[in-house]
């Protein structure tokens, strides 16, 4: 009898002996569960991997790591990111871009005619005000959901994938703006099964983007305040963060305050001095794309130096040269007061919260934008603490979401959990 017991303990041993030598001598597994910023104006996938606890962005399109959030229709075949993008000025009705605004949403007939004066696609509401666009491929109408919109730039990240892993993936997390509702969360989700994924969770936007600095792991972090400017809108959270629960506290934004605005003040002045320098106005729309496109860059620029030059030919004016250089100090002056309204949703979480600055205990920035060094010194200045900017901000949400599918995945190093609680407050909307 005693014999067969031996037996059985020695089997025991040999499985937990081969499963040690397997976590120590095997490649690590790979990930299972992928995370997906599906964004506004960007969208990007990532995957957490086990053993060494990074997460990876992949490259999507070019280089590209997050690919524009545009889809084009066309007669023979369907463009996505930079690809829909490059034929967008040919093709702008069959060209979607934003549905994210209108995904899982219900609007009025004064709001889709609104809504209507702002894209170049057209817009339609069904009977219960639900909105899909009209686009005509092969000489025929067809209606394209949000969420249709929102599937086909998923499947692109799906399949950017499964080309890095060369393994089928099908199950997911993704992010949400923390404003969503209940309707446009599963809409969101329609999208993710519509490109054939399970979606295991959605998780806020600025929780994730707290999860990508591992927030939900340090038991004396209380209250993070995250920040978000991107593109054309701010948005600030006030999350509560303990023992692995995240709760949204207060939630306030600006739906009109970017980096958009930002480029209109540089291209503004830049207008005035052609003005000046030609005694006539710039008003040839090429001239313009062209200047616009030295603005953005000219932008970028002075985020790491202290200078930028714009140099350019003006082909309405007979190819005259233009050139002129922008400080930073200039840059800042003449968006000033812009930058500063960057401040208000801070205020008016802190005071929903009835928190000082000082019992902020970290801050987190999110958006292309908050990498402009005013930004950065304005808020730190404001709350007295240097905000974190270890992760890119425009990767900080897709990394999080990748946290949250590896913590999901069941990833070894990952033992912590993360979990966020429903919240009932409702955003703050400054104008
Ligand atoms: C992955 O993590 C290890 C250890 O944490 C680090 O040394 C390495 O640079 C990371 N690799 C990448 C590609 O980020
Ligand atoms: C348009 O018609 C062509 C030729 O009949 C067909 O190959 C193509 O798939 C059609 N396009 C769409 C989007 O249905
Ligand atoms: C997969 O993606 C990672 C991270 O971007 C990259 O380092 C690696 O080379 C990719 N592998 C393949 C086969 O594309
Ligand atoms: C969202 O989906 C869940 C599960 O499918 C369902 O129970 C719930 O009624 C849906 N809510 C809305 C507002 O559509
Ligand atoms: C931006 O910087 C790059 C590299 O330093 C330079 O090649 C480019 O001309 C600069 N552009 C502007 C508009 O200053």
């Amino acid at each position: 009898m005693s014999s067969h017991y031996i037996i059985l303990g020695t089997s025991v041993l040999a499985v937990l002996l081969a499963g040690y030598l397997a976590q120590m001598y095997l490649p690590p597994p790979k990930p299972k569960v992928v995370g997906i910023d599906l964004g506004t104006t960007f969208s990007c996938v990532g995957m957490y991997h086990a053993v060494t606890g990074n997460v990876s962005v992949l490259t999507t399109q070019d280089g590209h790591k997050c690919i524009p959030s545009v889809v084009a229709i066309l007669d023979d075949g369907i463009l996505v990111g930079y690809d829909a993008v490059a034929q967008a000025e040919h093709n702008p009705s069959n060209t979607l871009y934003d549905a994210k605004r209108f995904i899982g949403k219900t609007f009025t007939k004064e709001e889709v005619d609104e809504a209507q004066k702002q894209y170049s696609f057209k817009i339609k509401a069904d009977q219960f005000g639900m909105v899909s666009f009209s686009v005509v491929v092969n000489s025929t109408e067809r209606l394209v959901s949000p969420e249709d919109v929102g599937s086909i730039i998923i499947g692109t990240l799906k399949q950017a994938v499964e080309r890095n892993l060369s393994v089928p993936v099908n199950r997911a997390v993704l992010s949400v703006p923390a404003e969503f509702d209940e309707k446009q969360r599963n809409f969101t989700m329609k999208a993710g099964a519509l490109a054939g994924l399970e979606i295991l969770r959605v998780i806020n936007e600025p929780t994730a983007a707290a999860m990508a600095y591992g927030l939900h792991t340090k038991s004396n972090i209380h209250n993070v305040l995250v920040v978000d400017l991107g593109g054309g809108t701010l948005d600030v959270s006030l999350l509560n963060v303990q023992g692995g629960m995240f709760l949204t506290q207060a939630m306030a934004g600006n739906n009109r305050l970017g980096g958009q605005d930002f480029n209109q003040r540089l291209l503004e002045y830049l207008l005035e001095r052609i003005k000046e320098q030609f005694k006539k106005p710039l008003t040839d729309k090429e001239d313009l794309q062209v200047l616009r496109m030295k603005v953005e860059e000219a932008k970028l620029n002075l985020t790491y130096h202290d200078a930028a030059s714009i140099s350019l030919k003006l082909q309405s004016f007979g190819k005259a040269s233009f050139k002129e250089t922008i400080t930073r100090v200039l840059f800042e002056k003449i968006n000033s007061d812009l930058f500063l309204r960057v401040l208000e949703p801070i205020d008016r979480v802190l005071q929903a919260t009835e928190l000082t600055p000082e019992e902020v205990d970290e801050i987190v920035l999110v958006g292309g934008s908050t990498r402009i060094p005013r930004v950065i010194s304005l808020v730190e200045e404001h709350m007295k603490r240097r905000p974190n900017t270890d992760v890119d901000p425009e990767l900080a949400v897709v990394t999080g979401v990748s946290v949250q599918a590896g913590i999901l995945g069941g990833m070894w190093p990952l033992t912590v959990s993360a979990v966020e609680l429903p919240t009932r407050v409702k955003k703050i909307h400054i104008h």
